[in-house]
């Protein structure tokens, strides 16, 4: 891959679920060392584009990940490649504790390198640090949602695909979720493939975004457009129109 490259290419991506497809077709590329979003409705499509890209749903078309097609390729092998998925909702395991959701999210690796990830993760979200025994179901929202984006981190991705990480929080954690990422984005490098029902949300972190609606890409935002809140306005009007504006 060139520097130039994109990270991921996705080609006319296609999901279905029995009846018509929920995701007609998409493409759109994402360059690698910055954050994109995927934005849109209740319904959209949003995390079926996700799941697809990691291989939990079957999808026609093509993803390409650092130039290699991987279309064909396991979840597993997938992961392995470095792209992780952390899905909407969090999905931790509330039985186990912290720490041991921790190491799920790194059971490749050797255990150096896990307690330097560990470290890591503990220093960027300090909420979960002094909580590593305790059962993970009894943390806040807040903090299983640090949680799970500390797990996707711990196994060192190439690509993070975050599915709503503000869904179910107050405004003040969402805020306080997002300014961690962009932290981690800045200090990391991280690339990452975000999806929001909330423009503003995702503006906080992101440089390009797509707006879906109805398993369709149906528009643009670049970094100029996502920064000013009549930029994503407009992008809310034109695209998504009146009734929809949960996007706000
Ligand atoms: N497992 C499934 N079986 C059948 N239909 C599904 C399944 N998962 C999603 N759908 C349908 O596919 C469409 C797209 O759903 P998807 O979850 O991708 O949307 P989304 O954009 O992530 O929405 P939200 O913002 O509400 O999470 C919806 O109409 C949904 O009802
Ligand atoms: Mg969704």
């Amino acid at each position: 891959m060139t520097e130039s490259s994109p990270l991921l290419q996705v080609r006319g991506l296609t999901v279905r679920y029995g009846a018509g497809p929920v995701v007609h077709g998409i493409s759109f590329d994402m360059p690698g060392g910055a954050v994109a979003a995927l934005l849109g409705a209740n319904g959209a499509g949003k995390s079926s584009t996700l799941r697809a890209i990691v291989g939990l749903e079957p999808a026609r078309g093509q993803v390409l990940f650092e130039g290699r097609d991987i279309s064909r390729l396991s979840t597993a092998a997938r992961f392995r490649a470095g792209i992780v998925y952390v899905p909407e909702g969090r999905q931790i395991v509330a039985d186990l504790t912290v720490a041991e959701n921790l190491v799920l999210g790194s059971y490749f690796v050797d255990a150096r390198t896990r307690a330097s990830r560990q470290q890591m993760v503990l220093d960027f979200f300090p909420e979960i640090a002094n909580r590593l025994k305790s059962p993970a179901g009894l943390l806040s929202g807040g903090e299983q949602q640090m949680l799970a984006i500390g797990r996707g981190l711990m196994s060192a991705p190439r690509l993070l695909l975050l599915d709503e990480p503000s869904l179910g929080l107050a405004p003040l954690l969402v805020a306080r979720v997002y300014e961690r990422l962009a932290l981690i984005q800045r200090e990391q490098r991280l690339s990452a493939l975000l999806v929001e029902q909330s423009f503003h949300a995702a503006a906080r972190l992101a440089t390009r975004a797509w707006v879906m609606r109805h398993g369709h890409l149906v528009g643009e935002l670049g970094a100029e457009a996502l920064k000013s809140r009549e930029g994503r306005q407009q992008a809310i009007d034109a695209y998504l129109g009146a009734g929809e504006g949960a996007a706000a």
